[in-house]
């Protein structure tokens, strides 16, 4: 377990899309947890943001909530304006809202194609672009001595690395999303480290998914499945790494991979 008792994160600003509920809410209240204030986004989870608000700011922190679609981009454009407004500047984003959806190959339709890679490849791309201008990025040519170390962690998915034959569009999309970290990580050097956490097969409690949990986790070599608050811990440790590094895909699989 992260020692978050000497509060690493105090003073820094944290944003996180799709964070009322589930994963999401589990980083958000690791990263408040951590001393940092904290903006989480929802886009129908109202009633669970404002909880997940209440709950973040029982760490002392300062929390908000924001709607926010990150497939349209007026929608990210607006919330990201209310965001640096309320936090200040973004010192962390983290890219997690995402979709999910088991699909038969051949069943597969454009329109389930095109919305998945919408959510989960196109919406990090179009938040980081617009929160980039609250990033505190050092202007080109600037007198600044020491750059500001902003940071952003994508949520990728163990399914990006392995070929899931039901998901060909998420499984891809989350491809897509592990190349655009290290696009990023080239790109925004050496202001923003850009990493991204991959998890596994990780346990929320769904009574639907129990059969198959207790299945994946046989397989798995750790004999179990993860749990929310190990990708959040793994998404604080990428909050609060050094700056060198950068550009790498943390799989947090309990060792299902191998
Ligand atoms: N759970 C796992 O075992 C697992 C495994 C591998 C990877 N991951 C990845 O980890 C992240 C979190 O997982 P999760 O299971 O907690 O995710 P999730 O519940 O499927 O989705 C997280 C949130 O994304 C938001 N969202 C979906 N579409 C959106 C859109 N167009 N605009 C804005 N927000 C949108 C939803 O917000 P609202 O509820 O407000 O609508 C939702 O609460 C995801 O990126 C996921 O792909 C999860």
């Amino acid at each position: 377990m992260l020692d978050l008792s000497a509060k690493p994160l105090l003073g820094k600003t944290a944003l996180l899309t799709g964070a009322a509920r589930r994963l999401g809410r589990a980083c958000a209240l690791t990263l408040a947890r951590a001393g940092a204030d904290v903006g989480i986004t929802f886009r129908t989870s109202a009633r669970e943001a404002q909880q997940t608000v209440v709950d973040l700011s029982g760490f002392g922190v300062r929390a908000f909530a924001f709607h926010c679609d990150v497939t349209d981009e007026a929608s990210v454009r607006a919330m990201i304006k209310e965001a640096g407004r309320e936090l200040g500047r973004i010192d962390i984003l983290v890219n997690n809202a995402a979709n999910y959806e088991t699909v038969e190959f051949e069943k597969l339709t454009v329109a389930q194609w095109d919305s998945i890679f919408a959510s989960n490849t196109r919406g990090p791309f179009l938040v980081t672009r617009e929160a980039l201008k609250h990033m505190g990025r050092a202007r080109p040519g600037s007198a600044a001595k020491s750059p500001p170390e902003a940071k952003i962690i994508n949520m990728g998915s163990l399914g990006g690395i392995q070929p899931w034959p039901t998901h060909a569009h998420y499984s891809c999309s989350k491809a897509a999303l592990h190349m655009l970290t290290k696009v990023m990580a080239k790109a925004l050097a050496p202001d923003v480290a850009v990493n991204a956490v991959a998890p596994g097969m990780i346990d929320l409690g769904e009574k639907s998914a129990a059969a198959f949990m207790r299945k994946m986790a046989k397989q798995t070599p750790m004999l179990r499945n993860g749990h929310a608050e190990e990708i959040a811990e793994a998404v604080t440790f990428f909050a609060s790494a050094p700056q060198f590094i950068t550009g790498q895909i943390l799989v947090v699989d309990g060792g299902l991979s191998l």
